[in-house]
């Protein structure tokens, strides 16, 4: 897996776990062109070969921003054309994460502005500091969100909640976040990263393929009536039966000890 990109660190700090940090601090972590190039290439390697990834933790670098949406500097004065062309590459960032088959987890340190707080939509759940701040601002700008968050906050908060975030650009707190249903945690400003981390221990613990059928199955929950949703779950856990990982899950538990999964 490539890990030198331009405005990403990506850290393997403990096996199976890839912590990608959003490095642009002196912008708060907003997205320039480049920074869209680099996390759709990046989600696009996972998606080829996750190798031995098996979860993934996205934050900001920094105690001040998670992502303060996209760089408002850059963009000043750019033409419709090119304007349109850093949007495509935005759009190529989100739904490249979007076919991410790893679990995501985003681990929300700051501000989390614009296509900031899209991008922490995108991840599969989202654990918040306590300081973490989020908005959709895009409407006080004169555009709209357009990296999912129409369809991921809706799909987060309801719809009339996301309307009113939309519609007014307010941002919110953390603890806001976690009460409606947005962020699954709010943690202490010092302990967000090791509580991130524990969660993607015991996901890195879990059987991969397991895993990620289980996730692109929940992914389809929402967007099907139920028997297809089903069909489709059933499609996913058949792929699970051949699997080597399945045997040892089973012997493990009846010899009273922790499986060792492979991924195969
Ligand atoms: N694009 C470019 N630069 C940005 C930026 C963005 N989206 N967000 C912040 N910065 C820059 C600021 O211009 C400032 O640079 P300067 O020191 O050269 O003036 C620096 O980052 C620090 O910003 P500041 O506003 O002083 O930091 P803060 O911690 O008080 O507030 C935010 C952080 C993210 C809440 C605030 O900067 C903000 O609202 N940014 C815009 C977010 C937004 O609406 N994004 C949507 C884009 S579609």
């Amino acid at each position: 897996m490539r890990t030198e990109y331009e405005t990403l660190l990506i850290e393997t700090t403990e096996p199976h776990v890839v912590v990608v940090t959003l490095n642009r601090p002196e912008r708060r972590n907003a997205f320039n062109t480049q920074m869209g190039l680099d996390l759709a290439a990046f989600f696009r390697e996972v998606y080829v070969d996750p190798e031995d990834v098996r979860c993934i933790i996205i934050t900001g670098y920094g105690t001040k921003a998670f992502c303060a949406g996209a760089d408002l500097k850059e963009r000043d004065g750019m033409t419709t054309d090119q304007w349109a062309s850093q949007h495509a590459v935005f759009e190529q960032m989100t739904l490249a994460m979007m076919d991410c088959s790893v679990p995501i987890i985003a681990a929300v340190n700051g501000a989390a502005f614009g296509g900031g707080c899209e991008l922490a939509l995108g991840a599969d759940f989202i654990y918040a500091a306590t300081s973490a701040r989020f908005a959709q601002t895009e409407t006080r700008l004169g555009i709209m969100p357009g990296a999912g968050g129409t369809q991921q906050l809706p799909r987060a908060v309801g719809v009339r909640r996301a309307k009113e975030l939309i519609l007014t650009a307010e941002p919110f707190m953390a603890q806001q976040a976690y009460e409606w249903g947005m962020a699954n945690q709010v943690c202490d400003d010092e302990s967000l990263m090791d509580e991130a981390l524990a969660a993607a221990r015991k996901i890195a613990a879990n059987a991969p393929i397991a895993v990620r059928q289980a996730k692109k199955s929940v992914g389809i929950a929402m967007q099907t009536d139920l028997k297809t949703g089903y069909a489709f779950e059933i499609e996913a856990y058949n792929r699970m039966v051949s699997t080597e990982d399945r045997m040892e899950g089973v012997r493990a538990f009846n010899e009273k000890r922790k499986p060792d999964f492979k991924g195969r």
